[in-house]
């Protein structure tokens, strides 16, 4: 059976990838700043177990324990949309989550590679291959750099998959799961993966449900088929329309 470990397990995406998981009768390990209703609603499952404990103050030897037995990290981060979410500390929430995941699971020294899954954004771009925005999301995309904190360090996070973990780590492979426009649906609907953004991510995002961004993570943490296919991508994730 896999294991995976959630951070931002309490989210609403990441409370999703949680129920998605443990469908798939997949051992979860949540990290949770607060204890969440997660452990009540999830309390009769055998396979959830929560560490309550701040991704950001967590040591790496200790996130490292966490680990151990862990095929996969999901990560459902992201500032909170309050003022203090969006331009206080940690101002690298998501980024310093994925280096200290990064550190850890070298510590770990797993037999064999595990798999990072980040919650990432249509808004960035994948600059391993040939992906050039439109020259008005571009324009935007530079003033959002400068304004808004959260936006560089959702860049900057698959940044540091692409280029410091790359393509070749001895002990990590990743996806970055890039959603469009985030919005909340009963149900998983049928979606479509795009290699890159077929729409300008400001001036003509289509909607991505919360739902199905949970259910293409839990599938690519479990699925090997669907793993291969995007190992080392940054997929991007639209509801089909
Ligand atoms: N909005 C959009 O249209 C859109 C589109 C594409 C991508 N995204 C990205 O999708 C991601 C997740 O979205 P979402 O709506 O599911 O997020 P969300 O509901 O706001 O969840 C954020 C998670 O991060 C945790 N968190 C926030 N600040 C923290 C801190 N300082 N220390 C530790 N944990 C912290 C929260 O924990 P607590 O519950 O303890 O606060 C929560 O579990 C974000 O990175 C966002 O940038 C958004």
């Amino acid at each position: 059976m896999n294991k995976v470990l959630v951070l931002g397990a309490s989210g609403a995406t990441g409370s999703l990838v949680v129920a998605e998981l443990l469908k798939r009768n997949v051992e979860v390990v949540a990290i949770v700043r607060a204890a969440s209703s997660m452990q009540r609603r999830a309390g009769d499952q055998l396979h959830y177990s929560e560490v309550q404990a701040d991704i950001t103050e967590l040591h790496d030897q200790e996130l490292a324990s966490y680990l151990k037995g862990c095929d996969v990290v999901v990560s459902c981060l992201g500032h909170n949309m309050t003022f203090k979410g969006m331009f206080g500390e940690p101002r690298r929430l998501v980024t310093g989550a994925m280096a200290k995941v990064v550190r850890a699971v070298e510590l770990v020294k797993p037999d064999r590679k595990l798999r990072i899954i980040l919650m990432n954004t249509s808004g960035n771009s994948n600059r391993d291959i040939p992906e050039r925005p439109p020259l008005s999301q571009r324009m935007v995309i530079s003033i959002l750099r400068l304004l808004l904190p959260p936006h560089v360090d959702n860049e900057q996070a698959a940044d540091l998959l692409r280029s410091v973990v790359g393509q070749g780590h001895q002990y990590i492979e990743w996806v970055a799961v890039r959603p469009d426009s985030l919005v909340n649906e009963s149900k998983v609907t049928p979606y479509v993966t795009h290699p890159s953004p077929t729409r300008n991510a400001i001036f003509d995002a289509g909607p991505t449900s919360r739902e199905n961004v949970a259910d293409f993570m839990a599938t690519l943490a479990v699925d090997q088929e669907l793993w291969s296919r995007w190992r080392g991508q940054m997929p991007v994730i639209y509801n089909e329309i």
